[in-house]
């Protein structure tokens, strides 16, 4: 006999299907809608220097934060995981880690689901929370249900041996998470991962945020591997990869 839903709001299980057959169409992910544009060519050197600290093929986790919101976040983790999958034989996970105001969704054109909250609790097998999208080499575990205690579950050991999971099943999972400064959600998670990617929006953070943002996550255990500048103009695009020195 099928379940009563006890909660009408809680989302539905993911049609793996109905993900491939939404066309990423969102100008901002331009490695997918404008490949030959400078920004792609910028987020293809970001995945080339990532990719030369890897040289054995190990996969790798990786967080990407920011000091503030607003920063480019969601769509520098959605760019690179386009340009990552570009390379062959490379499957990439995108994790909406954003327990408070998720995106990544959103950007790919995809109805709200279950996903990772429902993992962490114990309520759904991770192989059901992740999408392929139709971008090639490229799936998706969104955030499902967002909980009110999100530290107290991406902090928790469960998180870490999903991770650990994920990260037998992907060349690269890319974990999207809100800014560093104000909840600590990023912290927890870059001291799980193999590295930190930090967004820097150019000319609007201050650099001592930056500074500070960069300092308490490697204070909590993370290796923030460099930086990702967003919001340059075209002819002066710098986005792109700062190895740590
Ligand atoms: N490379 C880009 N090209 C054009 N627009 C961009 C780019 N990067 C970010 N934006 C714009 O900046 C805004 C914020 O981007 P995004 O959602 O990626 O930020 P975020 O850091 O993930 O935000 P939040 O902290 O709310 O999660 C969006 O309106 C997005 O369209
Ligand atoms: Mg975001």
């Amino acid at each position: 006999m099928a379940e009563l839903n006890p909660n009408p709001r809680t989302f539905e299980a993911a049609d793996p299907d109905e993900s491939r057959r939404v066309p990423l169409t969102r100008e901002e992910i331009a490695v997918a809608t404008s490949p030959r544009s400078q920004v792609a060519e910028q987020f293809r050197a970001l995945r080339n220097s990532i990719h030369a600290l890897n040289p054995d093929g190990a996969s790798h986790t990786l967080v990407v934060t920011s000091a503030l919101r607003g920063e480019g976040k969601t769509v520098a983790t959605i760019n690179l995981a386009v340009a990552m999958a570009e390379m062959p034989g490379t499957q990439v996970l995108v994790v909406d880690a954003d327990l408070h105001q998720p995106a990544v969704e959103d950007y790919f054109g995809l109805p709200r689901r279950q996903g990772l909250t429902e993992v962490l609790r114990g309520k759904l097998p991770i192989d059901l929370a992740v999408r392929q999208t139709s971008s090639t080499g490229v799936s998706i575990l969104g955030p499902g249900e967002l909980p009110s205690n999100s530290s107290e579950l991406l902090g928790s050991d469960r998180m870490r041996s999903v991770m650990n999971r994920l990260r037998q099943n992907y060349s690269y999972v890319l974990i999207d998470t809100p800014a560093a400064m104000s909840i600590s959600d990023a912290s927890l998670l870059g001291a799980m991962a193999d590295g930190i990617l930090l967004v820097v929006r150019l000319g609007e953070t201050p650099r001592h945020f930056v500074e500070m943002t960069h300092n308490s996550l490697e204070a909590l255990g993370g290796n923030v591997l460099g930086t990702c500048l967003t919001g340059a103009h075209e002819v002066d695009a710098r986005q792109g990869y700062a190895k740590k020195s």
